[in-house]
């Protein structure tokens, strides 16, 4: 069974683990997902910020179009092809200060007339293009040329500009007709510049952004496929955010080109800072929960030890030893005016009433064994009465006869009844003496003559034989003649009254070394087995004129001096009634005190 103590501290763990689910619960989902939901806002808003400068780029390209295409230098060149223009305005110097790798003209007929491509150095450190491949770009540059030249509408300052795939990889483009300085019409021709959206590139919008940025073409399978059925979010931007591991995030989105054909996926790769510190803040939590959950467990546990478990343990073992002594006069200790002191007053009010009733109790049962006593004692006294009313009787009637021998008689009668009014007052002390322990005189006895002394008080019906037989050689022992007697009385009186129509009766003594033994034989009606078990109760009688107290008497006089009453008997063949009374040695002599008043 768990102490009061290891069940506070069971519930404690208990709570504790609870707070600790539940912090964790709540961290994991109102906390992190809210972590979770700005670091996916911060990725969103760096791509979109990537995207507007890729933008600001495009934008820029098409800046420096419009001040080629809308120039009298440029009309005019359209017309005669002037190599002074070539010399002085298409020149790679002029193309890499404003970053551009070709240029195409074409007239109104949308036939490319001029066209030019300008490939920077680059660095080791660049892959994109690989190789530059002259003849294929021109190509494919001068037909994107035609066919968005084709496609320009037909508003003077009409642009088009964008990103196009071309083998070679992606370029920003910006093509607007070519027009007179003072931007009339009509419309000369077209100008298209390209830009490549090369590392070069990357790298200059990575460094502006401070975003690391990558290019995938759409069929590469490291792109999720759940970008390609995203609609626009509330940016107007098709955002997936991904993470990739607990350290980085990425943000994907895919760039039309200016036909609004998907032609590539921009993805930015970021620093999982915001999620980061997310965790970094649910562990803070956690162990805070723990540590003030601990810190409260312990200090909640000793200030419970204190205040109610050592009271308590204290208060149990009080109990206990109150218990165990059954001192119920004892009073615990009380102080303070908490439920433990009210607890110990209430078991001090019924110790105190458990005082009263033991006390009562011991009344009650000192008068019980009083009552017990008087009815044992008067239904003793009657034998020996009945015995002094025939003896007187006969006495007078021999008195009266005026015979010799009668009034000889008479005297030894009366003589007689010395030992009957001894018995009495004995039986009388006994009564006094029943409400205290009574006292046992063990006198070195004859027993065999005990017996015979006895028998000669007692009127045998002359149809029962009477024969006293001894066994072993010891006669004498340290006994009670008294008590003895008493009880001899009661088992030769039963055997008497158990032979109705005459019988023998037998009285067998035995003395040994620690013991004395005595059995009264009958060969009268015998006891049912199923009265076997009763005849030592007082009260139990099966005679018309019985009291039921002679071996409830017995018995106890017998226990009193630590001995023990034991019957055989068979229905109509006789019975058999033995005490066995336990004797110190023949020299010692002394009064014991017999609980039997209490007992
Ligand atoms: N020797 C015996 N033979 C047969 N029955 C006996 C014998 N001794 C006792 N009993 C049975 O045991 C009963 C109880 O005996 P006990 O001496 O206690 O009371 P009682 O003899 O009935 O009355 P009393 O109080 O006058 O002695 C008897 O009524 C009787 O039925
Ligand atoms: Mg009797």
């Amino acid at each position: 069974m768990l102490s009061i103590r290891k069940k506070a501290a069971i519930i404690m763990s208990g709570c504790l683990l609870l707070v600790l689910i539940l912090g964790y619960v709540a961290t994991q989902f109102v906390l992190m997902p809210s972590y979770l939901a700005l670091e996916d806002q911060m990725a969103r808003e760096n791509l979109t910020r990537v995207l507007n400068a890729l933008q600001d780029e495009i934008d820029n390209l098409d800046k420096y179009v419009s001040i080629y295409a809308w120039s009298d230098d440029a009309s005019n060149f359209i017309r005669t092809l002037n190599h002074d223009y070539i010399v002085s305005n298409l020149q790679d110097t002029n193309f890499m200060q404003i970053r551009v790798n070709a240029a195409v003209f074409t007239n109104a007929q949308d036939q490319v007339v001029y066209s030019t491509e300008y490939q920077p150095e680059y660095g080791e450190e660049i892959p994109l293009p690989s190789e530059f491949n002259a003849s294929l770009l021109s190509v494919s540059i001068q037909s994107y040329a035609i066919s968005l030249g084709a496609r320009m509408n037909e508003s003077l300052q009409a642009r088009m500009s964008g990103l196009v795939i071309l083998p070679e990889g992606p370029m920003l483009i910006s093509i607007r007709h070519i027009l007179p300085s003072n931007r009339t019409g009509p419309v000369h021709g077209n100008l298209m510049m390209g830009r490549y959206l090369d590392s070069l590139e990357m790298t200059r919008l990575e460094q502006i952004t401070h975003v690391s940025l990558a290019l995938h073409r759409p069929d590469d399978p490291a792109i999720p496929s759940s970008l390609f059925t995203l609609g626009k979010g509330s940016d107007g931007e098709s955002i997936l955010t991904v993470p990739a591991d607990s350290k980085t995030t990425d943000a994907y989105t895919i760039i039309d080109d200016v036909s609004g054909h998907p032609i590539i996926v921009l993805q930015a790769e970021m620093p999982r800072d915001i999620y980061n510190a997310g965790v970094t803040t649910v562990e803070y939590i956690m162990a805070s929960l723990l540590l003030a959950g601990m810190l409260f467990g312990c200090v909640s546990m000793a200030i419970s030890e204190k205040a109610i478990f050592s009271r308590m343990a204290k208060l149990e073992r009080d109990v206990a030893q109150i218990g165990a002594q059954g001192k119920f006069s004892s009073r615990l200790t009380v102080a303070g005016g908490d439920e433990v002191t009210r607890l110990s007053t209430s078991i001090n009010k019924m110790l105190a009433s458990l005082d009263e009733s033991q006390k009562r109790f011991q009344e009650v049962k000192s008068l019980a064994a009083i009552g017990e006593a008087a009815a044992m004692v008067g239904h003793d006294l009657r034998n020996p009465l009945q015995a002094t009313v025939g003896t007187l009787y006969l006495a007078r009637e021999l008195l009266v006869s005026r015979e010799i021998d009668g009034t000889k008689k008479a005297m030894e009668l009366l003589n007689s009844l010395d030992g009957q009014v001894y018995y009495m007052d004995k039986i009388v002390t006994d009564l006094q003496n029943y409400a205290r322990p009574i006292g046992i005189s063990r006198l070195e006895t004859n027993l065999s003559e005990l017996t015979k002394a006895t028998i000669s008080l007692l009127q045998i019906p002359r149809d029962v034989e009477t024969a006293i037989e001894t066994e072993g050689e010891l006669t004498r022992a340290m006994i009670d003649a008294e008590l003895l007697k008493r009880v001899l009385v009661n088992l030769v009186l039963n055997a008497v009254q158990a032979m109705p129509n005459g019988g023998k009766l037998t009285i067998t003594t035995c003395v040994t070394q620690d013991s004395v033994i005595v059995s009264v034989q009958d060969t009268g009606v015998g006891i049912a087995a199923e009265n076997l078990n009763k005849i030592f109760k007082p009260f139990f009688t099966t005679k018309a004129q019985g009291q039921g107290l002679g071996l409830a008497v017995c018995k106890r006089l017998v226990e009193v001096q630590g001995g023990a009453i034991s019957v055989q008997s068979q229905l109509g063949a006789g019975s058999t009634f033995t005490i066995k009374i336990p004797t110190p040695k023949p020299t010692t002599v002394r009064a014991e005190q017999s609980p039997i008043a209490a007992s």
